[in-house]
């Protein structure tokens, strides 16, 4: 992690929006020398951030780095909790492995790992999540709300809605969300999600909510068994995307829906989830642990639980599974 000193720079300059802040003026929000002030301006340089600097009047940001930086990320971020604390890595085997050591060494709430790279992500059931370097957002985040464990899977709803309408925000493009926790576009995936926890029986002590988003990957950067199934926004909009703009959105839109969760539990946000769902009201296949279950999507419940309706009539509701449309 940086420098507090250097979080709080960004943080006045987030808090100028632009405008010049007099070195003096840094100096005392920041309580350290004009010279000290000076230094940290040199690594927020060095980092990519272009900075003007004009006698009398001060510093401002003019251009933000090309690649995703941890200041980059906390520039203009308009969250309360999420996002405060961030660990920003090059490099990491899984955000996730990372997410669930800090949680049980007591990090607060909304706390992010955010990696470049991943050498071993996984998905849900063990699986592999390739995590090409510079190309995605590879990120976990802490949560911690009171409540008992029976609860966790209806996060991944709350998380779908938000990464939906980041893309929406960022990209302009709508995305179709798949029950539970797979996102898609002209039917291929571009975010998964795995929620985790760690709990006792009657509480949760902390959810490690892991997304991993295809952004700017190109055709050939996905292994051969994945182009049929997996895209990227790149690929589909035929742009290359702002990773840290789609990343500060998504934790604005998780924090919001996060609080109003926590307010008036998830039956506000059901109807918000099914206007993206795409399997409602189709013939679906549900694999789960007990086997398969064929019929018509029904709807979820306001608890997130998916109703399917078979073929004789019957009414299932299924917890976790995966589906095929
Ligand atoms: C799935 O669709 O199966 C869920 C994929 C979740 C991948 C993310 S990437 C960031 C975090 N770290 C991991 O190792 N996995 C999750």
């Amino acid at each position: 992690m940086q420098s507090p000193t250097r979080t709080k720079l960004i943080e006045a300059f987030s808090n100028a929006n632009g405008e010049f802040l007099s070195g003096q003026a840094l100096a005392d929000i920041l309580g350290c020398s004009r010279t000290a002030i000076w230094k940290h301006i040199e690594e927020l340089r060095k980092e990519g951030f272009e900075l003007e600097a004009i006698r009398n009047k001060g510093y401002r940001i003019i251009n933000t780095p090309k690649n995703m930086t941890e200041n980059e990320l906390r520039l203009g971020l308009k969250t309360t909790i999420f996002g405060k604390t961030i660990h920003y890595l090059e490099s990491t085997d899984s955000t996730q492995k990372v997410a669930h050591r800090l949680a049980q060494e007591g990090c607060p709430d909304g706390t992010l790992v955010i990696a470049e790279e991943q050498t071993n992500g996984r998905g849900r059931l063990a699986r592999v999540w390739h995590s090409p370097k510079y190309t995605g957002i590879w990120m976990s985040l802490v949560l911690r709300p009171k409540l008992p464990p029976a609860k966790a899977p209806q996060f991944t709803l709350i998380a779908a809605v938000a990464v939906a309408q980041a893309i929406e925000d960022v990209c302009k493009i709508s995305p179709d969300i798949k029950w539970p926790n797979d996102l898609l576009l002209n039917g291929k995936k571009i975010t998964g999600i795995l929620t985790e926890l760690q709990a006792d029986s009657d509480k949760i002590d902390a959810i490690i909510m892991g997304i991993g988003m295809n952004v700017n990957q190109k055709e050939a950067d996905f292994p051969i068994e994945l182009h049929d199934i997996a895209t990227s926004l790149a690929i589909e909009t035929g742009k290359e995307i702002s990773r840290s703009n789609l990343v500060k959105r998504l934790l604005e839109n998780l924090e919001k829906y996060y609080l109003i969760y926590l307010k008036n539990g998830f039956a506000p946000l059901k109807l918000l989830w099914e206007s993206y769902a795409v399997s409602l009201g189709k013939d679906i296949i549900a694999r789960t642990i007990s086997g398969n279950i064929a019929g018509k999507a029904l709807g979820i419940t306001d608890e997130g639980v998916l109703k399917i309706q078979d073929y004789n009539g019957q009414i299932h509701e299924i917890y976790s599974a995966d589906i095929e449309i």
